[in-house]
């Protein structure tokens, strides 16, 4: 009889727990912060099970921009089917789901209320923990989603409203060096592209359109370059693109004459990024950080000349370069199920009371 009991309690007990310890965590990830409907799963080993995407591109078409109203509309309609998809494509039941992530801010209140009460709701169904991540430490977090890479590490965060440069810690531990005096640089991509008439979202549109342009055709203005400090500013170099667009573009505009703008305003971006880049290197240095290691997130890090303009940056100054693929630099839920592991691993869970935060600045962590 003993011997029974014994044999059931290995059974059940050990060879369960076990089990349960060999298994994989994994994280269901939701974001709505912006026009991107996204959920995805993601294993602690860093396996991406599924990463699904429905971006709102002809929603918003007809605005030149995201609407807010019908970006959370759009959100409420879709994301249970891109919940349900990215499920099925990883072979997961929300029941092995160890935790819930979804994106708690900062963005455009509406769709971040709808991701995270449907993820506050998936958690409790399932008994799980909740996890309401910060959208930029989910572009922040990426690379060591992506690649080996520890902390500290030097963040260029560059996408269409932010544009930081900052020292990161762990999760929760930020320290800006630096950061944009007007328009993010997603943002001056943007409304440069509208300018051209290249439609929208305008960073790729442009990126495809300075292909076969010439960068230097146009000398535009290098805000800030030269300057002492890590701050940016694009706002000169837009109204700087509108004259030209205005002087050189007639009614009819010339396809050369739209691709050596959108050239050489790429290349003047490229040169404010790989300057401010330098500086930060000489105050990273003299924090007498353990390695030397730069990376870039966010969606204008997708941008191929930026890229090529930070590794060869890089290469000059001893510094490791870290950048995710393209498709994981623009916004998906990748990043928020992989902040999620970080945090879970780390008992850095939410309660279901969190409220979503439209302003939520990554500094803001270090007091959580
Ligand atoms: O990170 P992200 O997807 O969303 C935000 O958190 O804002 O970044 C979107 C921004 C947009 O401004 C978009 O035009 C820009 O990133 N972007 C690019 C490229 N792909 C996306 N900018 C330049 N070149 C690209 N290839
Ligand atoms: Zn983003």
């Amino acid at each position: 009889m003993i011997v029974k009991i014994l044999v059931l309690f290995f059974k059940t007990v050990i060879l369960n727990n076990a089990y349960r310890i060999l298994q994989k965590m994994i994280v269901l990830g939701i974001e709505t912060s912006c026009d991107e409907t996204a959920a995805a799963i993601v294993q602690d080993d860093k396996v991406i099970l599924s990463n699904e995407i429905y971006s709102q591109v002809t929603e918003h078409q007809n605005f030149g921009g995201v609407v807010p109203e019908i970006a959370a509309r759009a959100h409420s309609n879709i994301l249970h089917n891109v919940i349900r998809t990215a499920l099925k494509k990883a072979g997961v039941n929300i029941s092995d789901l160890d935790a819930v992530a979804a994106t708690g801010g900062p963005g455009l209140i509406g769709g971040v209320l709808v991701g995270t009460v449907t993820g506050k709701a998936i958690a409790a169904a399932v008994k799980r923990p909740f996890l309401a991540i910060n959208h930029l430490e989910g572009h922040a977090l990426t690379a060591r989603l992506t690649n080996d890479v520890n902390f500290p590490y030097l963040l260029l965060l560059v996408s269409g409203g932010h544009c930081q440069l900052l020292m990161v810690d762990a999760p929760g531990k930020y320290k800006q060096i630096g950061t944009t005096l007007d328009d993010a640089v997603g943002e001056a991509f943007d409304k440069c592209a509208k300018m051209l008439g290249l439609g929208f979202p305008g960073g790729p549109a442009l990126e495809n359109a300075a292909i076969d342009g010439n960068g230097k055709r146009y000398n535009f203005p290098r805000p800030m370059k030269g300057r002492k400090g890590c701050d940016f500013s694009f706002s000169g170099l837009k109204t700087a693109a509108r004259h030209a667009i205005k002087n050189q573009l007639g009614d009819i505009p010339l396809q050369n004459d739209i691709q050596d703008i959108a050239a050489s305003f790429q290349e003047a971006v490229a040169d404010v990024l790989i300057d401010r880049c330098a500086n930060a290197f000489l105050i990273f240095d003299k924090e007498k950080k353990s390695q030397k290691v730069l990376v870039a997130a966010g969606g204008v890090a997708a941008n191929s000349r930026i890229r090529n303009g930070l590794s060869q940056l890089c290469i000059g100054s001893g510094f490791h370069f870290v950048v995710p693929p393209p498709h994981l630099c623009t916004d998906n839920a990748a990043m928020i199920a992989w902040a999620g592991i970080e945090r879970l691993q780390r008992g850095m869970v939410d309660d279901l009371n969190f409220a979503p935060r439209p302003r939520w600045p990554l500094e803001d962590l270090n007091n959580n």
